[in-house]
């Protein structure tokens, strides 16, 4: 048997995106730690599906990251644990800077102490706020107007200031909107209380829900409502790799957009959903959600360019699909007593 490469640190792997990231590494033969409070993430995916080792805690545990550090030979640390709910950050703002920034000044504090010097960072293409041109560019001025977004965009002021003060690289993916499910169907999206619209339209499909709310009919687009650029989980998971590699290789500190560059409206994405499903999905028009943008597509070409990254997925039927498929296996029999929604 080879042996395996290096061992990469990841926090929050056993939330969406970061398990989806999990996966991915240890298909490219990397050996990984998962470090996760498990405040919403699942356990049984980290122990049961990924089979890597779970670390239960937190990032703003400063003894146990220097214990960590000191145990296991860490070349490298991707870093998804973060809260996500752009509603809750206005409302709670003080839980989303504790945790998005303050837990990840610790964590690159411990790193720097540790001397590991790369982290592959998950971060949003929230921080360019409402957009002055589509698609998106790296370079387009960054105005993020929730405090979520504000973390995001913080952090990666950090990082900037870390690679100056410390020679600490790192790489910042901005995602655009996260979507879909590994097509083994073993991991998928499963965020408690559900916000997003992928998974609030399935559970209509599923009957879970009577109905799904379109926030917001009166925008100026095709249809009224918000165009997004979804990205498959499994692309981005796959991109995590790829900027790993390039730290390794040791490229310098960089952000890339990660999305399809196409655009779906909430009208689109429903009626695909349908023809996906084979069900009929009833909607409820609803006033705008605050803080929506009404358009947010982004043009992933730096990250093809730089890293040779190229979605594998890109089809919305594939998206829909393997979020279907996960939907129906993980909640098709089961009666969903946790099922809260919230916007
Ligand atoms: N939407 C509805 N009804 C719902 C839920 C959502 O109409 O019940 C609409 C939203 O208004 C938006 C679109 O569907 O126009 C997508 O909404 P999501 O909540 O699925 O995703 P967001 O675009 O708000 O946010 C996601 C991530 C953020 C990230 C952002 C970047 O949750 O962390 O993508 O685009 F910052």
């Amino acid at each position: 048997m080879s042996q395996p490469k290096s061992t990469i640190l990841v926090t929050g792997g056993a939330g969406y995106i970061g398990s989806h990231a999990v996966l991915a590494l240890t298909k490219a033969g990397y050996e990984v730690i998962v470090l996760d409070n498990l405040s919403y993430g699942h356990q049984e995916l980290v122990e049961e599906v990924l089979k890597v080792k779970l670390i239960v805690g937190d990032i703003e545990d400063r003894a146990l990251l220097d214990r960590l550090f000191a145990t296991y030979n860490i070349t490298a640390v991707m870093h998804f644990a973060a809260y996500i709910a752009v509603g809750e950050s206005v409302s709670h703002p003080d839980k989303y800077y504790r945790n998005n920034v303050t837990g990840t000044l610790t964590l690159l504090e411990a790193m720097v102490a540790a001397a590991i010097d790369k982290l592959v960072f998950s971060s949003s293409c929230a921080l360019y706020g409402i957009p002055k041109s589509i698609p998106l560019v790296e370079d387009h001025p960054q105005d993020p107007i929730s405090p979520y977004a504000k973390t995001k965009w913080m952090v990666e002021q950090i990082l900037d200031d870390f690679d100056r003060a410390y020679g600490l690289h790192s790489v910042s993916f901005r995602y655009f909107n996260a979507a879909g499910a590994d097509p083994s169907g073993l991991l998928g999206e499963d965020h408690i209380p559900e916000t997003h619209l992928i998974p609030l339209v399935l559970f209509a499909a599923l009957g879970k829900l009577n109905s799904v709310s379109i926030f917001g009919t009166d925008y100026d687009t095709i249809d009224g409502t918000c165009i997004r650029d979804y990205i498959h989980v499994v692309d981005l998971a796959q991109a995590h790799v790829l900027g790993l590699e390039y730290l390794l290789n040791g490229g310098n500190s960089t952000a890339f957009n990660l999305g399809n560059g196409s655009g779906f409206s909430v009208r689109e994405l429903i009626k695909t959903a349908e023809e996906v499903t084979g069900k009929e999905i009833k909607i409820v028009e609803g006033d705008r959600r605050s803080g929506d943008p009404p358009v947010l597509v982004g043009s992933s070409d730096k990250a093809k360019r730089v890293l040779g990254w190229y979605p594998q997925y890109p089809s919305l039927r594939d998206i829909l699909a393997h979020a279907w498929q996960w939907h129906q296996q993980r909640h098709g029999q089961t009666h969903l007593p946790h099922l809260q929604v919230s916007r």
